[in-house]
């Protein structure tokens, strides 16, 4: 449905994008992923129109992007980074507005409006002028204007941007149920977030992609790298170098001590299992063992991982 090939962008003699390629199908969920400055919004502006790529071509149901701006734009909802709302305008009225600047059949314009206004939760504010909306509301009108003309693509730059907790949860929802049917894209820092509401996930960082994989398949590597979370009590002060001739431990570092008690965490290397060691040396060190768990990467951990190197 949506088609990247070899997208670059310079913005001057800037670089924002280097070659991406990518593919999201028919009803996929889509999570764009990268630091600040990593190309996401650039590469949003450059699938939905709104900006011409330098090299390399998107195609959205078959149409080119840059030759077929208009068809593609009927295909097309996009919530952009800063969502332009007339403030003026009652929330209602910019749904109506967009509604016909989107094409919407004339008599289909209420039942449209209607219909986002429904599922963006905004019955309680579609009387209300857009500048009295908090931050939150006025992403959820960005949402809804984004989905007015029923678009086969949805193409979500930092939907949850600003929202509270519960609202994150409720977007996050909404975005699932658009699954299926939409194929979306959405970017956003939070890795939790993918992990919630999309099957695939890309990685970006510096312009390039550097990780592409199934939410699952990304999930499914983090247990190797084996972290381990030990708590002793008593005196721990030979412990460390101990634990650090183990073989299989690569590393061991204090996290934190209290009266009596220190915690550490430990990094084995790949698939040696060194908790029955560890457990020994403890022991023998007459501590009393307290807690040793695995604690797998968490996917931040992924993330800077592999933003980092
Ligand atoms: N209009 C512009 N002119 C010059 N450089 C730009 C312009 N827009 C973006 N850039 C640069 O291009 C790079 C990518 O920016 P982009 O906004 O796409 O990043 P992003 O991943 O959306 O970041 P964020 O998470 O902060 O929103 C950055 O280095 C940015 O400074
Ligand atoms: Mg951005």
């Amino acid at each position: 449905m949506v088609k990247v090939e070899n997208l670059t962008k310079y913005y001057g003699l800037k670089q924002a994008l280097d070659k991406i390629s990518f593919t999201v199908n028919k009803g996929e969920v889509m999570g764009f992923l990268g630091p600040n400055g990593a190309g996401k919004s650039t590469a949003m502006k450059i699938i939905t129109g709104f900006l011409s790529p330098t090299e390399g071509a998107v195609k959205v149901d078959g149409l080119d992007v840059v030759e077929d701006s208009l068809e593609v734009r009927k295909r097309i909802g996009y919530l952009p980074e800063h969502p332009p709302l007339y403030l003026e305008m009652t929330v209602k009225s910019y749904l109506e507005f967009n509604a016909q600047i989107k094409g919407v059949e004339r008599k289909k314009v209420k039942d449209s409006v209607d219909r986002v206004i429904e599922t963006c939760g905004l019955e309680k504010y579609y009387k209300i002028h857009c500048r009295a909306l908090s931050k939150g509301y006025r992403q959820r009108v960005g949402i809804a204007q984004a989905m007015i003309h029923d678009p086969m693509v949805l193409i979500l730059d930092e939907p949850t941007i600003g929202l509270d907790p519960i609202q994150i949860v409720e977007i996050r929802e909404l975005i699932k149920t658009f699954g299926g049917e939409h194929t979306v894209i959405l970017s956003t820092h939070i890795l939790p977030e993918v992990d919630m509401t999309c099957e695939k996930v890309i990685i970006i960082n510096d312009g390039k992609i550097v990780v592409q994989d199934s939410t699952a398949n990304l999930r499914a590597r983090i247990p190797n790298a084996d972290h381990l979370f030990v708590e002793v009590r008593g005196d721990a002060t030979q412990l460390q170098s101990k634990i650090e001739n183990i073989n299989g431990v690569s590393s061991i570092s204090e996290v934190k001590k209290n009266l009596d008690t220190t915690t550490y965490t430990i990094v084995s290397e790949d698939s040696v299992d060194i908790r029955p060691e560890i457990a020994r040396t403890v022991i023998n060190e007459n501590l009393e063992l307290l807690e040793l768990k695995n604690t797998s990467m968490t996917l931040e951990e992924v993330f800077i991982n592999v933003t980092m190197t």
